[in-house]
């Protein structure tokens, strides 16, 4: 039912983008590759439109959303009071993986993609599919990450296409996603600015162009500022364990949970001979790696992490994310 367009990176042509923007303005949802995991996007001025982004995902609807533009002055013609670090980040990053959250001009958006917040998440994605599509579509496109709620978001077509069969009419096949985590978000309508979501552009990239920046601390027992904060697993169906990285502690838990009869995966940089399945480490692999997990009849799953600052902090927050903080002991 969902059909799937291959779209060349390096070809502008109109015709691969069009039947998606009829498809948009149409009030459907349209998947697209951004360069860091696939969209769901729907024209973020029509209620009805979003709302099916929200069925389609499984989505809580007091997640708001992140909408799209094509360019930091077609952006900012939808808010308001804008600060003059958040103008700053967009000459420094956009194109690019950070989400800056600002004033939204009144009556702009509809209601269901911000939770009726008074703020608005955008950004400019530095895709050359992603833009096209935006730039021919002359609309702002709301789109959360393109996978079924909880689940790991996608960075392949595939992936988008076995959350979303049967529920959206399009996906553009772009090829895998550059850098496989979302976007950092950023908090520009407080000061100093806060980090509500980890992710490429670091605290120190934001620090060297807008000085101080807080990290929001993503505490359980806080009301998170973020609203998907309280929501975001990426988790696999079997239980993940961290652990530590260290001399011969993974070949003797892989041992262990052996011993039990149990199978075991292991998603890290190097090979375990001893484990049943073995998936690779990085920022652009953890998520099809989360999935390829699903895919397997392990029983349990560790992820090799190093501690002591040594990983990036993104892709740390996610690891502690899908292994909803457990460690194996
Ligand atoms: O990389 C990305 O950001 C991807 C691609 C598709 O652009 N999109 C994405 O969207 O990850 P989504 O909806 O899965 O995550 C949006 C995050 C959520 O944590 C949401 O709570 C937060 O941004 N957010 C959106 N609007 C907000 C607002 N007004 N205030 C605070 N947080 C907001
Ligand atoms: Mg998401």
């Amino acid at each position: 039912e969902t059909e799937i367009i291959s779209v060349d990176k390096n070809v502008d042509e109109k015709e691969s983008y069009k039947q998606a923007v009829e498809i948009i303005r149409n009030g459907e949802v349209v998947a697209f590759p951004t360069e860091t995991v696939y969209g769901l996007g729907a024209d973020a001025t029509n209620w009805e439109a979003v709302n099916k982004i929200f069925e389609a995902k499984g989505r809580p609807a007091d997640n708001p959303l992140i909408v799209h533009v094509d360019s930091k002055e077609t952006a900012l013609t939808y808010v308001q009071e804008v600060s003059a670090k958040a103008l700053q980040c967009m000459d420094a990053f956009w194109p690019g993986a950070l989400t800056l959250i600002m004033q939204a001009k009144p009556e702009t958006f509809a209601g269901n993609v911000t939770a009726n917040l008074e703020t608005v998440g955008v950004r400019v994605p530095n895709h050359p599919v992603a833009l096209k599509l935006l730039q021919e579509l002359k609309l702002p496109l709301a789109a959360p990450s393109a996978n079924t709620s909880g689940k790991p978001s996608p960075t392949l077509a595939e992936h988008v296409y076995h959350d979303m069969d049967g529920k959206i009419p399009l996906i553009l096949d772009g090829g895998p996603t550059e850098i496989g985590i979302e976007s950092t978000v950023l908090d520009t309508t407080c000061e100093p600015p806060v980090i509500l979501r980890p992710g490429k552009v670091s605290k120190q990239q934001l620090e060297n162009v807008i000085g101080t920046v807080r990290l929001s601390s993503d505490n359980k027992n806080n009301t998170p500022k973020s609203p998907g904060m309280k929501y975001m697993h990426y988790a696999p169906a079997a239980p993940l364990y961290l652990i530590e990285n260290e001399e011969g502690l993974i070949e003797k838990a892989i041992e262990y949970v052996r011993g039990k009869g149990k199978r075991v995966a292991v998603i890290s940089k190097e090979e375990y001979p001893e484990a049943d399945f073995n998936f690779p480490l990085s920022m652009a692999t953890l998520y099809a790696s989360l999935r390829k997990c699903d895919s397997t009849d392990a029983d349990l799953i560790l992820a090799s992490v190093e501690t002591g600052g040594k990983m990036d902090e993104a892709l740390m927050n996610r690891l502690e994310k899908a292994a909803d903080h457990k460690w194996f002991s």
